[in-house]
């Protein structure tokens, strides 16, 4: 027996110099080491033997067996690295070829935008509320001064979800209510950024989905020259220190009195182009004083309190910025128009 597990240690260690590839060493691995291989069969086989002979031959079976797998590792190791100085020879590598570039993705024009504007609102002490998108009619109508059936509803068109009461906001307006309710009776300074939804007609102008850009401010003595020098001052940062303003009355349910605020062009420095349908005008937001009714379902008295609140459309204001004629490129994600900013 101890002859044979000599021969065998012998045959195996002549056949593995020999091996000079990757297959035929796994194949000499299953061969003399492998599951049913011959000294595995030995160490089957001692249970058989006599009492006196079982740990000889075991012993000289285990010491093979380690042998054969160190001479086995060694052989891989040697192997492995001829593989590489092969290579390292036969495969040289030009270092002087250009690389190839990874696409780089960058930020939207929606997010580069709301991002200038939050930091131009964060410098002037305006702190971000996220309010919610999908809203109660209560929030989004009734507590803004709008009961059911009020006409003024009908200026957005709205997305309602399958649950009555439910519906997608249809501007940030919502969020004063909830901010209020949250803080009185604080003074206030948030703006409240966010999707919007309106069940619109696509069109170059009117998309269903876009952002709005809400501002609150509520506090004992809050005028309506703060919110005019507030979003004056707003103006000059966004677009140029000396950009020209002006105030046109609205209607707003949620504010009285209410105002929309306009840029004087700068496409054509005020002098009438088709930007802004020859006016010399371009309008920027909404805005105006929280109506009492509102301050009330906000929990402040408005006998004490007073605030403005204002809404602009950032994609909108991106638009007038980079020239873009199509309101639709914003949310189709066509890279071409992504790309370029
Ligand atoms: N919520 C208005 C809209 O979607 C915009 C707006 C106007 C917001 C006046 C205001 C405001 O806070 O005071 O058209």
């Amino acid at each position: 027996m101890l002859d044979r597990i000599q021969r065998l240690k012998e045959h195996a260690l002549s056949e593995l110099e020999v091996v000079d590839d990757p297959e035929s060493l796994r194949a000499w691995r299953v061969k003399y080491l492998g599951r049913s291989a011959e000294l595995g069969e030995m160490m089957q086989a001692l249970k058989d033997l006599d009492r006196d002979q079982r740990p000889v031959i075991g012993r000289e079976v285990n010491q093979t067996k380690t042998a054969l797998e160190e001479a086995y590792e060694k052989r891989e190791e040697s192997l492995r690295i001829a593989a590489l100085e092969h290579s390292l020879q036969h495969q040289r590598l030009d270092v002087t070829l250009p690389g190839r570039p990874l696409p780089q993705g960058r930020l939207h024009p929606a997010t580069q935008t709301l991002r200038r504007i939050y930091s131009i609102w964060a410098e002037m002490g305006f702190q971000i509320y996220r309010s919610r998108e999908v809203e109660t009619d209560e929030y989004n109508f009734e507590l803004l001064n709008m009961p059911a059936h009020h006409p003024a509803r009908d200026m957005w068109d709205t997305f309602h979800v399958t649950q009555p009461g439910i519906l997608l906001r249809t501007h940030t307006s919502p969020g004063q209510i909830h901010v209020m309710r949250e803080r009185a009776p604080e003074p206030i300074r948030v703006i409240l950024p966010g999707m919007c939804y309106r069940y619109e007609q696509l069109t170059a102008r009117a998309e269903i989905q876009f952002n709005q850009v809400e501002g609150l401010a509520v506090g004992k003595h809050i005028t309506f020259a703060d919110l005019k020098g507030t979003l004056i001052s707003f103006a000059k940062r966004m677009f140029d220190q000396d950009v020209g303003t002006r105030f046109r009355a609205q209607h707003f349910p949620f504010t009285e009195p209410s105002a929309e605020m306009d840029i004087e062009c700068f496409l054509c420095g005020g002098e009438g182009c088709g930007v802004c349908k020859y006016t010399g005008w371009l309008e920027i937001l909404g805005c105006g004083m929280v109506h009492p009714t509102v301050l009330r379902n906000g929990g402040y008295d408005p006998e004490v309190f007073s605030g403005f609140a204002f809404g602009m459309g950032p994609e909108r204001i991106a638009m007038l910025r980079y020239n873009i004629e199509d309101i639709r490129l914003f949310w189709g994600n066509d890279l071409r128009f992504l790309e370029q900013f």
